[in-house]
């Protein structure tokens, strides 16, 4: 099948190149020239792993090209995949980049009389592709509804894993209102991937993808709220609560073992917050529209504000420990909002590397993949914040580390190499993933989401 991608960010590029991989003709269209300059290269713009040798394989093939040419790709192709950014804006989702790219998608097929699939990948709120969608790319084409298939297929890959995830997915939700349409995007998928296709009605579509966003936010708000009373009563790890919680057979479907666990159980664990470019917008998107509906998404606003709260909380149990933080040198191990990828949006180290700023402590941040994209968000500046690709050059010299994302490099930093470059060896463990004995053992101070010492004499 021919397909033009609109937008080749972390999504469009990822289900290009895989789409590409699995025996389908792409055109990736982005109307940054420099990201189209480096996919016509075969380099990846961003870090994902196993990308680039996809994309060096499909490019040599003649199976995947990339232009800012978004007219001739559309005509190119039968079937156009919108994978353009849907931000917030205000506390709402901004859907202009999806405006902007499905007028210019209605207006190239006013040229042609050729049949046309639209089918929006976006993460976008109930309505906006039977509604928003419909309605503009029937004004820019001239054609009515029904002379163009239209469809949404959310999807669910995570960062990091983006390329695995696409090529093996757990299910593939096609939301289309007609049989043409359904068949379009079915098309894709197959016979080339190996997991249930779910057809669904657009609207249901578009609202399965923030229903699973949500869920799994909530999971970990809610483990972060179960440390928090952990933390306030003294002398209960929230580790060892969470996983006795999680071994409740009904958690492992399908495993004997009832030991380390499914995946899911890995959102119920207690950390410094969830980050990225999808739970924090994605999460507010769907408590906006709720209310504009009418409804109080009560459930969706405590994990927000939960959410908020965690990364501040364990600069305050910093500042605490170290009587103030004015004058402090703060190492903060991890940048990215989660090991695997250089992606910083919405990384619950921003908050913390604001706050510390704030209080008057000099923050060295480290982390192998996104130093410069985190420096385009806190600027470096001398004697008060720098980044370094380096951990060693982070911890060196500083009052204390908070580990902030769990790259398995710092997790097998030796105890006693803290203990060595560390001028005050205090330890804020902000994932639950450092060797605690191991550190307090090498006399480290150990801090962890979620622990805290009981408190000598009587308790209410
Ligand atoms: N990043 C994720 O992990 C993830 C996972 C699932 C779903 N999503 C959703 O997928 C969508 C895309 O996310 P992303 O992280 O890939 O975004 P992104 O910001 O990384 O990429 C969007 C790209 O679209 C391009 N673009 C915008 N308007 C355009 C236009 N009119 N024509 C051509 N190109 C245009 C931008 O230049 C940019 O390169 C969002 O709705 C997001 O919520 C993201």
């Amino acid at each position: 099948m021919r397909i033009a991608v609109i937008g080749t960010g972390y999504v469009g590029l990822v289900t290009g190149a895989c789409l590409a991989a699995r025996g389908h003709r792409v055109t990736c269209v982005d109307q940054q020239q420099e990201i189209v300059r480096q996919i016509q290269a075969a380099q990846a713009p961003i870090f994902e792993p196993g990308l680039e040798e996809i994309l060096r394989e499909v490019t040599a093939r003649g199976r995947l090209s990339a232009t800012t040419n978004l007219k001739e790709a559309v005509l190119g192709a039968e079937l156009s995949l919108v994978a353009v950014g849907t931000p917030l804006r205000d506390g709402e989702i901004d859907l202009s980049q999806v405006r902007e790219a499905v007028a210019a998608i209605g207006r190239a097929l006013k040229e042609t009389n050729r049949h046309h699939t639209v089918c929006i990948k976006s993460t976008v709120v109930p309505t906006t592709t039977d509604t928003l969608v419909k309605q503009l790319l029937t004004e820019a084409s001239g054609r009515q509804p029904g002379e163009f298939g239209l469809a949404m297929n959310p999807e669910f890959l995570r960062e990091g894993r983006a390329v695995e995830d696409f090529l093996k997915p757990d299910r593939i939700v096609i939301g289309a209102d007609d049989d043409f349409s359904f068949a379009a995007v079915q098309r894709l998928y197959e016979g080339r991937f190996d997991a249930p296709l779910l057809r669904v009605s657009l609207r249901t579509a578009e609202m399965i993808k923030y229903a699973a966003n949500s869920l799994l936010a909530n999971l970990i708000s809610y483990s972060n709220e179960v440390a928090s009373i952990c933390e306030a009563t003294g002398g209960v790890d929230v580790r060892e609560v969470l996983d006795a919680v999680t071994r409740d057979k009904r958690f492992h479907a399908g495993s004997e073992t009832g030991g380390a666990g499914p995946e899911i159980t890995k959102y119920l664990e207690a950390g410094c917050g969830f980050g990225g470019s999808c739970f924090p917008k994605d999460v507010q998107a769907l408590a906006a529209y709720s209310r504009k509906r009418g409804y109080q998404p009560r459930l969706l606003q405590a994990t927000l504000a939960v959410n908020r709260e965690q990364p501040l909380r364990l600069v305050a149990r910093l500042a605490e420990e170290l009587g103030g933080l004015a004058g402090r040198r703060v190492a903060v191990l991890g940048l990215a909002f989660k090991p695997g990828t250089d992606d910083v949006r919405g990384s619950p180290s921003i908050a913390m590397i604001r706050r510390l700023l704030e209080k008057g402590a000099e923050v060295r941040g480290a982390d192998p993949r996104a130093a410069g994209n985190m420096n385009d968000v806190i600027p470096a500046v001398p004697g008060r914040v720098r980044y370094f690709r380096e951990y060693a050059a982070a911890l060196d010299g500083a009052d204390a580390v908070i580990l902030a994302t769990s790259w398995p490099e710092y997790l097998e930093i030796p105890p006693d190499e803290f203990r060595r470059r560390l001028k005050r060896p205090l330890v804020v463990d902000g994932r639950r993933a450092l060797n605690r004995e191991g550190l307090e053992g090498a006399g480290c101070r150990y801090l962890g989401v979620g622990l805290k010492e009981k408190e000598k004499g009587p308790q209410a």
